[in-house]
């Protein structure tokens, strides 16, 4: 293989990388499997390269099935009461360009977002759930120049941990699909302070200097998922200089 097909490979792995909710869920991944995921992870970039990151893998299954039972509670108070033109609204808010909008309402309307939960939400059935937790108190605070000033000017320590956990997750995920596993984040269970708690609780961490920021499911996949939901494109993200003027890019890939 040369240089450009494993380009070509790697660009391609993280277009594939989507969101499964539905496992088989007596399959189990194995732990030579498990490592290589959770070493990927660790190989994400840090502040100061200071590895804020602790991984919890649960197993337990009536631990799985509380923070299961969570995230489903907390998805329904949150979208559950919502009308669809509501959501339809709500997602459309933050598409700001036509083409973009007109392929979201497409893949809304038509019922395409759903062809890929068929069982339980969540992640439940996954037979492996892992948790994410940061290190809260510290990063960005090390030296002595440094010393204080998340505190004094912001909030270094939390976003540098957030920063550099989200890209251990990333790579996780990442790492996951290369192996022919399935994965999906999730952190509606962790959008409550009360929920932080109970799960800091349930799985012993130290909280609030440790904080569980969000979880990764893992399992084979029930269905082959094909597609994702519709991105923006790059010149729909992308300002030059100034915010809201639009990049025009001269060449675009050939397709
Ligand atoms: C910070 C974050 C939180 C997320 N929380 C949840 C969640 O609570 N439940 C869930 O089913 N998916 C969750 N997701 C997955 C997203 O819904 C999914 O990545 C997004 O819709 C794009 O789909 P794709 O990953 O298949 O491309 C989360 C993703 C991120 C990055």
């Amino acid at each position: 293989m040369d240089d450009s097909d494993a380009s070509e490979m790697i660009l391609n792995l993280i277009k594939e990388r989507h969101a499964i909710r539905d496992y088989i869920t007596n399959r189990p991944v194995s732990d030579d499997l498990l490592y290589k995921i959770i070493e990927a992870g660790g190989y994400a970039p840090s502040a100061e390269n200071q590895q804020p990151w602790r991984i919890i893998i649960v197993r337990d299954r009536a631990k799985q099935r509380r923070i299961g039972e969570i995230a489903v509670n907390r998805t329904i108070e949150l979208f559950g009461r919502i009308t669809p033109r509501q959501e339809l609204e709500r997602r459309l808010e933050y598409v700001a360009a036509l083409p973009s909008r007109e392929r979201t309402i497409d893949w809304l309307i038509t019922g395409r977002r759903f062809e890929y939960i068929k069982g339980d939400p969540e992640t439940d059935g996954a037979p492996i759930l892992i948790a994410l937790v940061v290190e809260a108190t510290h990063v960005g605070n090390s030296q002595p120049t440094l010393r204080g000033t998340g505190g004094v000017y912001g909030w270094s320590s939390l976003r540098h941990s957030i920063i550099a956990g989200s890209m251990l997750m990333q790579n996780c995920w990442l790492a996951a699909t290369a192996l022919g596993l399935g994965a999906c984040v999730s952190s509606v269970q962790l959008d409550h302070f009360d929920d932080v708690r109970e799960i800091s609780e349930l799985l012993g961490i130290p909280h609030p200097h440790w904080v569980p920021i969000m979880f990764l499911a893992i399992g084979y996949p029930k269905h082959p998922r094909l597609r994702g939901p519709p991105r923006q494109l790059p010149e729909e993200i992308t300002y030059v200089d100034t915010w809201g003027q639009n990049w025009q890019p001269k060449k675009k890939p050939a397709k």
